[in-house]
């Protein structure tokens, strides 16, 4: 079935024009007069759901410019494209595959169907058979292939079948099971698999090889890598039944790699990579913290799906979040999105949302294939607070460009020791304030700043951010947060009218790469037919390597 998109180009739908008009006006405001004019701003401009606190009154908007981006959402088809999601219709459609991994998270009595078939009961046999699985390990029960109890599980996978993994892991590590080492490697670089292994019992190791097409050249090159390296040290081919286990998609790949199907947990073709950590490549994150603590996560996914799905737009945390970035990006030439956790369990968290926003929106085509004549896809970087403070705030607050800020933070720290997290939270709020407040010339002199040194003293402020808080960082609230994002990102997809599920873009550097790899292993250093730098370069490597 067709989605229904919105016929109208972007630039020329009636709220993107008011936008544009709206914008021109906006530019000229500092925040401190959008607060002096109203002081409920900083209340009114919140919204709430499923324990996640949004404040996004420290934004270069006024009430109109909301209610113009509701509109655009509206006149975009938010609503109708989230229905055709959530319904499974194939709103993937270079692939011609629906895009489900709100499935994923779906309690058991829900029916969503693809190509005829309720998806929701294979989804959680998938979830039983990993539980039951997880807790064979978790337990000691399952062996390795001398008897001995696992007590290290290495996670082989790129993309979203690793970034997903390590931040769950990494997220969660407070509820994990502490007496199984968790390692996961990604990189060709053998450094990766090297260090990740160098000090492992190989009878004690299992590998979970994560890939949804089992054919990824990385995944694929570390997983031989981990088979002879256990190889080596148990014989036996018979102990890869005990050691390896696949996820995938891909059963007939899985089988030729040598390992039994028995040992797959399977997934489906509408679960995108880096909307996969609820499927089957979550395991190594069940395994971490169990299958309860998993649920709970699957519980809190599920709870911003329903409230994106169900509430109005001007109250949607994703909604909001989405349209945000798309007023900055569009209207204020703001390049690039900061997400500043303050909390040092979430330190992957940038690294996941780099994937999960950069390949789904970095897309330079519309649905029907034409070129774009605005932006698209923001790039979102950060680092955890307060550590990027003493590194690359300096230019958030005083440097030339616009970096919309999100600011994320817990009303309660999971290790709570002396003054640590009033400290830590003092400093999120004291960011926020000064980006947009700054401070003036006046200020500065007023403080006894000699003139020459006042312009470098001078905070202009007007920096937008958004403050969202929690109260702990629990597996549910690790959903809730990531599911925000996920759907942000879905917000803005739908707005550009692009295809946030395929990911083109990574095509031509694999291609070239085959054909270069054959070039720099080549004994009779076959003929190049490269560019003069190629060329020039694969000749240099060859003649050092
Ligand atoms: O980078 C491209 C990509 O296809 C990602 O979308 C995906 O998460 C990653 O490679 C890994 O793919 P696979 O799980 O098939 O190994």
């Amino acid at each position: 079935m067709q989605t229904a998109t919105s016929s109208t180009p972007l630039v020329d739908r009636p709220a993107w024009k008011s936008l544009k008009a709206h914008a021109d006006q906006i530019r000229g405001r500092h925040l401190r007069d959008l607060f002096k004019e109203d002081p409920t701003r900083g209340e009114r401009l919140t919204a709430e759901a499923e324990g996640l606190f949004l404040d996004y009154s420290k934004n270069r908007v006024t009430d109109e410019t909301l209610k113009l981006l509701v509109q655009l959402a509206e006149q975009s088809k938010l609503r109708e494209r989230t229905e055709a999601m959530f319904n499974g219709e194939k709103i993937n459609i270079t692939e011609n595959r629906a895009v489900l991994h709100v499935a994923l998270r779906a309690p058991k009595n829900e029916s969503i169907v693809v190509d005829g078939e309720n998806v929701v009961p294979e989804v959680h046999k998938v979830l039983e058979k990993m539980a039951a699985f997880a807790n064979r390990v978790r337990s000691g029960e399952w062996r390795g292939h001398t008897g001995k109890r696992i007590r290290n599980i290495v996670n082989i996978g790129i993309g979203g079948s690793d970034l997903g993994p390590v931040m769950a892991y990494e997220a969660l590590k407070h509820y994990s099971q502490r007496d199984l080492t968790f390692r996961f490697v990604s990189n060709v670089d053998g450094t990766d698999f090297a260090e990740a292994v160098q000090d492992l019992n190989v009878d004690e190791t299992l590998f979970l090889v994560a890939s949804k097409t089992f054919t990824t050249l990385e995944t694929m090159t570390n997983a031989h890598t981990a088979r002879e390296w256990a190889l080596k040290s148990l014989g036996d081919e018979k102990a890869v039944a005990k050691h390896f286990v696949a996820i995938s998609t891909n059963a007939k790949e899985v089988a030729k790699f040598g390992i039994d199907t028995e040992n797959m947990f399977g997934f489906w073709d509408w679960v995108g990579g880096r909307y996969s950590m609820d499927s089957a490549i979550g395991l190594s994150t069940m395994i971490a913290i169990g299958p309860e603590n998993f649920n709970e996560m699957l519980a809190g996914f599920h709870a911003m799906d329903v409230h994106f799905r169900t509430t109005p737009l001007e109250k949607n945390l994703p909604a909001l979040l989405g349209l945000l970035s798309i007023w900055y990006t569009e209207f204020f030439d703001a390049q690039t999105q900061a997400v500043l956790p303050y909390e040092q369990y979430l330190k992957r968290f940038p690294a996941y949302l780099q994937q999960l926003t950069m390949e789904s929106n970095g897309k330079h085509v519309t649905l029907d294939g034409a070129k774009v004549n605005y932006q698209t896809g923001q790039i979102y970087w950060g680092e955890p607070g307060t550590n990027g403070q003493h590194s690359f705030y300096q230019l958030i607050h005083q440097g030339t460009r616009l970096i919309p800020c999100d600011f994320i933070a817990f009303y309660k720290s999971l290790n709570p020791l002396g003054r640590h997290h009033d400290m830590l939270v003092a400093n999120v709020f004291a960011q926020a304030e000064a980006l947009a407040f700054g401070k003036t010339a006046e200020q500065v002199k007023a403080e006894g700043t000699p003139d020459w040194l006042v312009p470098h003293r001078v905070f202009e402020g007007n920096r937008p951010s958004n403050t969202i808080l929690a109260d702990v960082l629990t597996p549910a609230a690790l959903g809730k947060l990531v599911a925000l994002y996920e759907h942000a990102v879905f917000t803005q997809g739908v707005i550009w009218n692009i295809d946030s599920f395929d990911q083109w873009g990574v095509e031509l550097g694999k291609v070239l790469a085959t054909k270069i790899l054959g070039e720099l292993e080549s004994k009779d250093k076959p003929k190049l037919d490269h560019d003069s730098s190629t060329t020039n370069l694969i000749e240099l490597y060859r003649k050092n390597k």
